[in-house]
């Protein structure tokens, strides 16, 4: 009697793999084959790269062959990688994506750095409006004290993914998660927010018909999307916001490339804030926003 069923049958090792994985991902136009192809690997047989290296002459079963198979055709066809493998790290932690949210991008910890310098008291009422995969909510739960969080999000499926990551990553944060348009589910019967922070969509509809493929037909549209200008949900958020926050409470927003002059008039002309600051990313564009509501005059 055979040992194995044809399925988990010996065939080439990992090495050899993880080489044939890299020469068709570089085939395709992939950028970093060989490390992608190490991260799928890696997903598949359920080990870190460094065990995958120093493993790479032992055999794979011909069903991870499969799926490494499997999973390679999908990324020269262009899903993203962390749609493949399930997770993103923000912030050093592993969040769990896929198509139901927007892979958190580098950017977006900024948005958490700017939220943390504002040093909040303890048990400060925070909002994360866009939550997504909950990676900025989460974040910020981790890494203050005993701030009162909620999430917001449009999408139901999104925030599906959100409580899953705070279950995983910050149980006991008590996180609460509510869907709706922008801060709308809050009832007026609530206390204030000391801070609202959102990385909101801000992506022209033309400007994404010339986004890469792989961002344009994978990720959420409406996590990208705000409408003709670009500015219509910072617009509405910045209108919003002020009804929300307690006197010299802080509104701290990601922008795109080319918006931080208008989001600046914008804010000057609500003449509900202080002067907003713009933290600039790595590339040096105006990323991270920061205003503050005006106190009242005494
Ligand atoms: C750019 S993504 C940001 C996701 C996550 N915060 C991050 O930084 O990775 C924008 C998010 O806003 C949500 N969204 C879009 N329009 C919204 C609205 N009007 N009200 C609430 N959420 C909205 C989308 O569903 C999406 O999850």
């Amino acid at each position: 009697m055979a040992a194995c069923s044809p399925m988990v049958l010996p065939t080439a090792s990992r090495g050899d793999l993880l080489d044939e994985a890299a020469r068709r991902l570089r085939r395709a136009g992939v950028e970093g084959p060989r490390l992608q192809a190490e991260l799928l690997l890696g997903h598949v047989l359920g080990c870190d790269r460094l065990r995958l290296l120093t493993t790479d002459r032992q055999p794979v079963q011909a069903q991870a062959a499969a799926n490494v198979e499997s999973l390679v055709r999908r990324r020269v066809e262009g899903e993203p990688l962390q749609y493949l493998t399930g997770v993103q790290e923000f912030r050093s932690r592993e969040f769990h994506v896929d198509p139901r949210v927007l892979i958190p991008r580098p950017e977006t910890e900024d948005a958490v750095e700017a939220c943390r310098e504002l040093a909040l008291g303890p048990s400060a009422r925070i909002a994360d409006v866009g939550t997504g995969s909950g990676c900025i909510a989460i974040s910020l739960a981790l890494e203050t004290t005993g701030a009162q969080i909620v999430g917001l999000d449009l999408s139901a499926e999104a925030l599906q993914v959100a409580e899953a990551n705070a279950r995983r990553l910050a149980p006991d944060a008590g996180i609460e998660w509510l869907q709706g348009d922008l801060l709308q589910p809050l009832d007026s019967a609530r206390p204030p927010l000391d801070l609202i922070v959102s990385n909101p969509p801000y992506v022209t509809a033309s400007e994404h018909r010339g986004l890469a493929p792989e961002v344009r037909d994978h990720e959420p549209r409406e996590a990208l999307v705000s409408g003709a200008t670009g500015l219509e949900v910072i617009h509405r958020l910045v209108d919003a916001a002020p009804r929300y926050l307690v006197p010299g409470g802080a509104l701290v927003l990601e922008i795109g490339l080319g918006q931080w002059s208008a989001v600046r008039q914008m804010i000057r002309s609500s003449l509900s804030y202080t002067e907003p600051a713009a933290r600039p990313d790595f590339q040096g564009i105006p990323r991270i926003v920061t205003c503050r509501t005006r106190s009242p005059r005494p």
